[in-house]
């Protein structure tokens, strides 16, 4: 741990703020709900007093949240979501213009990973916000005690989300959490929008191969995963879906995809990428017998999608050909590229969703830091929502700046869908 104007801190370099600061404030400018909440907390300070531990990707668009619940009056700490997805530029500006406490290091190993966690919630937080639920998880593993300080916590992503309906489940939830990723103003773009153009833009920039004509195969038809496939099929690839669940690959179908069993894709797949949230995807038996050169990514969470472990065991020779890119022979003589570890090659490889997309998801997350605080004492411990007045009302927000203007319903029409006697 460094220390820099009594903030602590631990990020790579901090000559690399005067880009950092350039970029955040490039991010600012296509963030113009987060804006507007950042201007009310300015005002009404709701925040006041209160600490944050946030374990997030750190981006330029986390950094325009975190400023945002500064503003608010919090004091704010911030550590890695994820070992490869951390801007350095970013984390140095955050601690050195902003004055932001922020462990976080890209390429950190797991022990530097687990060591940046433990330094946020040394700062006794009472609210905590994650993506992937590693500080909730921390908190009920290692460091019990304090999660009766904690008023609740926040989760951005499917993953995290699961995990923690899972502890509601067990009934092991020590305190309230905000289910971030369920509100429609989250998912419905930032899981699919966001990801389909950020895990092109990360295959993309670790590859520079043309996509046209390639056969593509897309693990997953979920609302990231069917982003991917939209985004693949406008750029002339092949798109092959394959998924588990068959309302799913239905929908696949319909849309216009080819679907089949993932051994029968993989054997064809020139690349291929997961984002199913679930493991062992690309599995021992497929890795085998996988097309000769195919190039694998994931979007997914965590790094457990594709079995690298499986790849490091049945290697004969590995070199890193280029950023994000490694080249690994297997004893068979085939060739496998893996992008980013099998990390989240949007964060990893690219810069993370658009700041555009990113203005939504953090809104809700600024949202729900005032919503736990504004219901301290009276939550179960359980997996909230946030209210489909607030989603409306960041959608209505987003489309106002977009210059974009909606309907509304008459006082007749109100009355009409909400009765049931009239009919032709
Ligand atoms: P989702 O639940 O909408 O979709 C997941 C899909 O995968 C489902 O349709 C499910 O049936 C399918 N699936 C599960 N196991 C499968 C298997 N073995 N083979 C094929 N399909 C399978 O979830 P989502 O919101 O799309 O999130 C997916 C993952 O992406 C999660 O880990 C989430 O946390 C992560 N995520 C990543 C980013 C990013 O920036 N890269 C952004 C948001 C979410
Ligand atoms: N998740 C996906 N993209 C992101 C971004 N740009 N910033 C923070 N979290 C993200």
């Amino acid at each position: 741990m460094k220390k820099v104007n009594k903030i602590n801190y631990d990020v790579k370099d901090l000559s690399l703020a005067e880009q950092g600061k350039l970029n955040i404030e490039w991010a600012a400018q296509q963030m113009p709900v987060l804006n507007i909440i950042k201007k009310r907390f300015s005002r009404e300070k709701p925040l006041k007093g209160l600490t944050i531990a946030a374990c997030l990707h750190v981006t330029k668009e986390t950094a325009n949240l975190v400023l945002t619940l500064k503003e608010g009056g919090a004091n704010i700490l911030l550590c890695a979501s994820n070992p490869l997805s951390t801007q350095d530029d970013i984390a140095s500006s955050l601690v050195k213009d902003f004055e932001i406490p922020v462990f976080a290091i890209k390429g950190e190993d797991n022990k530097t990973y687990y060591k940046h966690l433990n330094e946020v919630l040394d700062s006794n937080p009472q609210i905590t916000m994650d993506d992937g639920a590693d500080l909730v998880s921390m908190l009920h593993k290692e460091r019990r005690p304090q999660a009766k300080n904690i008023i609740g916590s926040s989760e951005e992503t499917t993953t995290g989300v699961i995990r923690l309906k899972a502890m509601e489940k067990d009934k092991e939830l020590l305190f309230p959490v905000v289910a971030v990723n369920d509100s429609d103003t989250k998912h419905l773009f930032d899981n699919r929008y966001g990801t389909g153009q950020s895990s092109i833009d990360g295959i993309i920039r670790a590859t520079n191969l043309l996509l046209a004509g390639k056969n593509f195969v897309v693990c997953g038809y979920g609302w990231c995963s069917k982003g991917v496939a939209m985004r693949a099929k406008g750029m002339g690839a092949n798109v092959i879906v394959t998924e588990i669940d068959p309302v799913k690959a239905l929908e696949a179908v319909m849309d216009g995809f080819q679907v089949m069993k993932i051994g029968k894709a993989l054997k064809v797949a020139d690349i291929a990428i997961t984002a199913t949230g679930n493991k062992n995807v690309i599995s021992e038996k497929m890795i085998e017998n996988m097309k000769d050169g195919i190039v694998l990514a994931n979007t997914g969470h965590f790094n457990v999608e594709i079995n690298t472990e499986y790849l490091e065991k049945v290697k004969k020779s590995k070199r890193n050909l280029r950023n994000s890119l490694d080249e690994y022979v297997l004893r068979n003589g085939k060739k496998v590229y893996l992008l980013a570890d099998g990390r989240l090659v949007n964060l990893a490889a690219a810069e993370g969703h658009p700041a555009e997309v990113m203005d939504m998801s953090f809104a809700n997350q600024a949202y729900a830091c005032e919503w736990l605080l504004d219901n301290k004492g009276k939550l179960k411990n359980k997996v909230y929502a946030l209210s489909e007045k607030i989603d409306h009302s960041i959608a209505s927000l987003k489309l106002f700046s977009m210059g974009v203007s909606f309907d509304r319903l008459t006082a007749e029409q109100k009355k009409y869908l909400s009765s049931w006697q009239e009919g032709t």
